[in-house]
């Protein structure tokens, strides 16, 4: 499975989060690289955990947005955001346990929910707030 390349078809369209989820998408990217060559696979451990840390940072941001516009898809968005991070947490503690092929076929599935959370759930709210009038940006 390759790098994800960044296109428009991932944009929302919400200033802040266009430039969260890039961020995000090369946080990925280079942690797959990491997993795929740097057999055995050491010193991945601090940028699984920036990974983490910025994907919570995130996702606070999306939900702390949402509230303030009266998403009405919030707690649907919330569930997701959190079953993401129980999996991302499962995974961390794979890989600090040294299970590192189930470890690589996780994070793949964590790549891939992300961009599939992008491009469905994140694109709905950025219709919404397109419909809506609302502020755009935080
Ligand atoms: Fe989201």
């Amino acid at each position: 499975m390759p790098v994800v390349e960044w296109n428009d078809n991932f944009k929302v369209w919400v200033e802040p989060f266009d430039e969260h989820h890039k961020h995000l998408v090369d946080l990925l990217n280079q942690s797959y690289i990491k997993l795929v060559h740097d057999a055995p696979l050491e010193n991945c451990g601090e940028l699984l955990d920036e990974l983490s840390d910025y994907v919570s940072y995130h996702f606070v941001s999306e939900e702390l947005w949402m509230m303030e516009n009266s998403y009405p898809q919030y707690e649907q968005h919330i569930a997701e955001h959190n079953n993401y991070i129980k999996q991302l947490q499962e995974f961390q503690q794979d890989y600090k346990q040294g299970k590192a092929e189930t470890s690589l076929e996780i994070f793949i599935f964590l790549r891939q929910w992300l961009i599939d959370h992008i491009l469905k759930s994140d694109a709905e709210y950025g219709r919404f707030i397109s419909t809506h009038n609302k502020k755009p940006d935080l």
